[in-house]
């Protein structure tokens, strides 16, 4: 599995394993997950999963099942208040949560936090001049951002602080968000794509069929199809056979009939419960 190379000099393994909502041992399903080949986890504060994948990792490095410099280990700051010291503190709790002395990035993890509508500016400022800080003393080696429109981009950058290398962003095929990238992309700026199953989008008799004569499961075909369209897609799996099973997508071409039909689906239908692109649009 070769890393991804940006424009930006960012490089990461080309598909991440999530850990929000894992259900069972989250310890363990880390573990299996490093085990199986994974190489990028992701974590934030507000899945509350970070201890958890620390002591994996820690277990992991421990055994020499994997070298640090390997992983690609990237948390979010916690979405509660964004500020100069909040960033500081959420840097430092999530280090000694997940048993490290530097992230390979660090995000924001939503642009407008409910209850500061009118001060979120201010807050993300703040944050982010405190993790570009980090960044140059060489304890954080990417900035990234989650759920960034394209006005929170702007904002964020004009008063000169640095543009995020990445941003993590719902996108499967009912969801394909393409103005949005187009406009990171022509900035440098890296996607990765969260829900990429598409929570059921593609389980129809066609897209079985689909996955099918690729010798390949929909769930695969979903991962292949945010590869294609050059996403690094962050999976979430509490099955090991699937945990192993979402790293089997490289050695296989989605067809560009197929891919069209897959671009098609789009329908600008996005699944969030407490996060909604159409309200962060407002502010
Ligand atoms: N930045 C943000 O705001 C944000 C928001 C949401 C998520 N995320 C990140 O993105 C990660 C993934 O997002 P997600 O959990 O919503 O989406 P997901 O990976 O698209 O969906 C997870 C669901 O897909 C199932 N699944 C996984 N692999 C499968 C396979 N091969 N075949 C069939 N089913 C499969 C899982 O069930 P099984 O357990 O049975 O496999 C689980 O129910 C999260 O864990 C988190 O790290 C970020």
């Amino acid at each position: 599995m070769k890393n991804m190379t940006y424009d930006n000099g960012l490089t990461m393994p080309p598909i991440g394993f999530g850990t929000a909502d894992l259900k069972g041992p989250a310890d363990e399903l880390v573990y299996c997950a490093i085990e199986a080949g994974h190489r990028l986890i992701d974590t934030a504060a507000a899945y509350g999963s970070e201890a958890a994948v620390g002591d994996a990792l820690q277990k992991a490095l421990d055994r020499g099942l994997v070298r640090r410099e390997e992983l690609f280990v990237q948390t979010k700051l916690a979405p509660v208040k964004h500020g100069y010291r909040e960033a500081l503190d959420g840097f430092e709790e999530a280090l000694n949560k997940l048993h490290l002395d530097y992230l390979d990035a660090f995000y924001l993890h939503w642009p407008v936090l409910r209850g500061q509508e009118e001060t979120y500016r201010e807050g993300n400022l703040a944050a982010w001049q405190a993790m570009t800080e980090l960044r140059q003393k060489g304890r954080i080696r990417y900035l990234g951002v989650c759920n960034f429109l394209e006005r929170h981009l702007l904002y964020l950058t004009e008063s000169g602080l640095p543009w995020p290398a990445v941003n993590q962003l719902e996108i499967h095929p009912a969801f394909q968000q393409r103005g949005l990238v187009r406009f990171c992309r022509e900035r440098g700026v890296a996607i990765q794509a969260w829900s990429p199953m598409g929570r059921g989008v593609l389980r129809t008799a066609e897209f079985e069929e689909m996955a099918a004569r690729y010798g390949k499961t929909i769930g695969q075909l979903a991962l292949r199809w945010s590869i294609q369209n050059g996403f690094v897609p962050l999976s979430r799996s509490s099955d090991p056979a699937h945990i192993a099973g979402n790293l089997n997508v490289f050695d296989f071409e989605i067809g560009p009939e197929d891919m069209q039909r897959l671009n098609s689906l789009n329908t600008n239908t996005e699944h969030q419960d407490i996060w909604s692109y159409k309200r962060q649009q407002m502010y």
